[in-house]
């Protein structure tokens, strides 16, 4: 069945020294997490030497954001192939805070999940609710919009490859986290968009991560709903002490 999977996202945090004393601390705290896929997204700039540092563990690497086109005139981005060449496996996709701070649509996402694959990176694609949205009962919609447009035109089996977080932006790094029916009523939307236009297989398949506020405190609740497949953390993957301790939330 789906196997969970533990993302840590240290967005725009550690340099190169930092991400790899982080790397070394986290091995031994994880190596018996066999109950689940752990991952590590650093920024660009420490992919190359955490994978390096990561190599025969059980820990892989992401980026956190990558432009759709192989190559080009565009200062400032990094192509899923300069990723993949890093040893990195993963590809962050449509995170809110890209999609705030520099408009990012849902076609570009889809642009990217496309190139994405295409260059054999898992891409964990984001989407979620603002709280505006959600007070104005507007989440359905706003998970339905994401949806259509970030995975239009993908192939089942291109589908199958992807792994999804719904992170609500009023959760993220605001210390409120939705609560587990919460946050499990948006999986079980999420799942049942999949259901509507790719199958029941690709329904039962694809894993939903929860993004927003999840510490060693929260992750066992969120973890015992049915649907949510594992995290997305941010806050408290920076520390290795406590992104272990959501890793190993069945000893929690
Ligand atoms: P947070 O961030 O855990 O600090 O709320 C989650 C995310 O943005 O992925």
């Amino acid at each position: 069945m789906r196997v969970p999977l533990i993302a840590g996202n240290w967005k725009m945090y550690k340099t190169i020294a930092e991400a790899v004393e982080f790397v070394v601390r986290l091995k031994p705290l994880v190596t018996a997490a066999d109950h689940c896929e752990v991952v590590v997204a650093p920024p660009f700039t420490a992919l190359r030497a955490v994978a390096d540092a990561a190599k025969g563990t059980n820990i892989a690497v992401a980026a956190q954001d990558m432009h759709w086109d192989k190559e080009g005139a565009h200062t400032g981005d990094i192509s899923a192939a300069m990723i993949a060449e890093t040893g990195a496996t993963h590809v962050i996709i449509g995170h809110s805070e890209r999609r705030q701070d520099h408009a990012e649509t849902d076609e570009q996402v889809n642009r990217k999940i496309k190139a994405a694959l295409t260059t054999g990176l898992t891409p964990i694609v984001c989407v979620g609710e603002t709280l505006v949205e959600r007070e104005a009962a507007r989440m359905e919609e706003v998970l339905r919009r994401q949806f259509q447009g970030g995975f239009a035109g993908l192939t089942p089996p291109e589908f199958s490859r992807i792994i999804i977080a719904y992170e609500p932006v009023w959760a993220i790094g605001t210390g409120r986290t939705a609560t587990p029916e919460m946050a499990a009523e948006s999986h079980r939307f999420l799942r049942g968009l999949v259901r509507q236009s790719l199958g029941e297989t690709l329904a039962a398949q694809v894993r939903i991560l929860y993004g927003g506020s999840v510490k060693p405190d929260n992750i066992r609740g969120l973890m015992a709903q049915d649907g949510i497949d594992g995290a997305l953390v941010g806050g408290a993957s920076l520390k290795p002490d406590s992104f272990a301790a959501i890793v190993n939330y069945l000893r929690s």
